[in-house]
């Protein structure tokens, strides 16, 4: 038998964009597998939303926005202005109601911005959320993850590699003495190209040109998109901690003599993010010279990864290759599988 379930999507950018691609290329995939299917009923970018209780067209959203346009602009579906509020609102007294909310907007650290607005909007409502956007994670834990709704948020800590899935798997049964996380793609690309002669700044640049770092690199650069991961999954495992008690050096100015030298001592230097169990949890942000037998620093600098200590089951490792935003869309298709 078929479910069916109704979804809205928030942010159509780079993540929305591909999560669109993957609904669609993927449907006759989750009806035979899961017998599911994910029926995009609303769609909103940064002027308006797109709304309609039978079901947008995925290829229409996509072929929309990639003319440059706003899918507040279709005609007939088209919403001008409105919000999350008002599109669940609309889906609700047509009696359709969405079941679940992706929020893939730009991340606001301050306040938590529209990607806020939209998860209260979904508790209001009961629909369940899936995030991309780790701002309201960091902002309002507490609020976000109390169970009003479900919340799934695969995407926020390292792209498709299962972090908090697996790290809470593993502490079932175990204490965790020690995380590490590599989990900054356009420092892994920095940090290699450093190691092989570039400076940093050429480096940012060259990552820049290829499209894996943003215009503004600061939030990678800078350790603070490691710091925000560092949190969400320090707050997993049941240790929130604030964003501003994370200690964070980032790789701006990183001596490329040191990341040379030990590698010529076979040893990498990767931007690293640790949290050590106590109260509370201390997390740091900062570069860091691993033996070449660490885990994380047998990856190659197309991954990213995490490492758990635990004292009973051992050390746990993870790795994942990514080179593009479609394992992050698998990853919240992924959440969105599993909240229905
Ligand atoms: N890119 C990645 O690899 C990656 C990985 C993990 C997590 N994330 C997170 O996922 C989120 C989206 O990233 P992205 O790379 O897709 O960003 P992006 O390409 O800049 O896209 C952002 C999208 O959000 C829309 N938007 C702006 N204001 C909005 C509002 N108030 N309500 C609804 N939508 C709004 C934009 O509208 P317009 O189209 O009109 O500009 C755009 O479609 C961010 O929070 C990011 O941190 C990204």
């Amino acid at each position: 038998m078929l479910r069916t379930r109704r979804v809205v999507l928030a942010g159509l950018g780079s993540v929305g964009g591909a999560v669109l691609r993957l609904l669609d290329g993927r449907a006759a995939d989750l009806r035979a597998r899961h017998g599911l299917v994910l029926e995009v009923v609303g769609a909103m970018d940064s002027r308006g939303g797109a709304v309609a209780p039978g079901g947008l067209v995925p290829g229409a959203l996509v072929a929309q926005k990639s003319r440059g346009t706003s899918v507040a602009e279709l005609p007939g579906v088209g919403r001008p202005g409105a919000d999350v509020d008002a599109l669940l609102a609309e889906l609700a007294a047509a009696g359709a109601p969405a079941d679940l909310l992706v929020v893939a907007g730009p991340g606001d650290l301050r306040d938590g911005g529209a990607g806020l607005a939209a998860v209260l909007a979904a508790r209001r409502r009961g629909t369940g959320v899936v995030l991309a956007d780790k701002a309201p994670l960091v902002v309002a834990w507490d609020v976000v993850t109390d169970g009003t709704v479900p919340v799934r948020y695969s995407a926020c800590v390292g792209a498709a590699l299962p972090t908090v899935d697996l790290a809470r798997a593993v502490l079932v049964s175990a204490a965790a003495t020690r995380v590490e996380i590599v989990l900054n793609s356009t420092c892994q690309r920095v940090l290699g190209d450093v190691e092989r002669g570039s400076t940093v700044a050429a480096a940012v640049a060259g990552a820049q040109r290829a499209g894996v770092a943003e215009a503004d690199p600061s939030a990678d650069v800078d350790g603070t998109d490691t710091a925000v991961k560092l949190v969400v999954l320090a707050a997993a495992l049941g240790h929130p901690v604030p964003l501003r008690a994370v200690a964070t050096t980032g790789i701006r100015d990183v001596d490329p003599g040191w990341v040379r030298a030990e590698r010529a001592r076979g040893r990498a230097v990767v931007l690293l993010g640790t949290a050590v169990p106590g109260t509370p949890w201390a997390l740091t942000v900062a570069p860091a010279a691993l033996d070449g037998d660490h885990p994380l620093a047998r990856m190659g600098r197309h991954e990213t990864g995490l490492v758990v200590d635990t004292d009973v089951a051992g050390r746990i490792a993870a790795s994942g290759r990514h080179h593009d935003v479609v394992p992050t869309a698998a990853a919240v298709l992924r959440d969105l599988v599993l909240l229905a």
